[in-house]
């Protein structure tokens, strides 16, 4: 299993997560990071493209995954802004208590093993006026769909990298203390149903 999570999992995963409707919607997301960002579950690094090298100083790209840093290589060489990584899981974020501006979280919060813990983490980091932006799959409002997720999960967690497909991301943020003050829901279009239900807006931290 660690040769196939470390050296064929992130081609996979770079090619799922680049389809061109994807690639349209983190274009809406990531331009709106601002200032020093915390990127949890940084990847292949596709996002790096679209920050905005006028409003963001330092991105630091979370990634427990070598394969996946190094699959990220060439995004990191050419992206606007500087990156620095950070080799560990968001359980566990080596950053001060209110030190960043923005936290972005890009088809991540499916495959952190334990969510809750990772989302107080970036709770902890975000400074009071800061932001969490976030672009992820995850269980659909239609109850047909939501209960093909259940029985496909378990299997299909086993192959993805641990992805589950049908956490439900709006209220993991919410129950985490963050404020959702966008939220906009969608099937990616041209998507499997199961894997492309999109939870994409933002949220504030109201004891900040
Ligand atoms: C589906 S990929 C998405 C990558 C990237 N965010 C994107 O939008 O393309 C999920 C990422 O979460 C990372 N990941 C897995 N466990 C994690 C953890 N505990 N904390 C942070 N990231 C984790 C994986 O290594 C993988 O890079």
């Amino acid at each position: 299993m660690h040769f196939y999570e470390e050296k064929v999992l992130p081609f996979i995963i770079d090619k799922a997560c680049s389809m061109g409707q994807i690639l349209k919607l983190r274009q809406q997301v990531v331009p709106r990071a601002k200032g020093v960002v915390l990127e949890v579950g940084m990847g292949s690094g596709i996002n790096l493209q679209y920050y905005d090298a006028g409003q963001v100083s330092l991105v630091y790209g979370l990634e427990p995954s070598e394969g996946m840093r190094r699959k990220a290589a060439n995004n990191v060489a050419a992206a606007p802004v500087p990156v620095e990584w950070v080799d560990l899981p968001g359980e566990a974020i080596p950053l001060a208590d209110n030190s960043v501006d923005t936290v972005l979280l890009t088809f991540t919060l499916c495959t952190i093993p334990d969510a809750k813990a990772a989302l107080a983490q970036m709770k902890r980091v975000l400074k009071p006026d800061g932001e969490l932006l976030f672009l992820e799959h995850g269980q659909s409002s239609d109850a047909r769909v939501h209960t093909w997720q259940n029985r496909i999960t378990p299997t299909w967690k086993r192959f993805a990298g641990g992805c589950h497909l049908n956490r439900p991301i709006d209220v993991l943020i919410r129950e985490a203390g963050f404020e959702v003050t966008e939220l906009e829901t969608l099937y990616v279009p041209g998507a499997p149903k199961i894997a492309g239900y999109v939870y994409q807006g933002r949220a504030t931290n109201p004891d900040g």
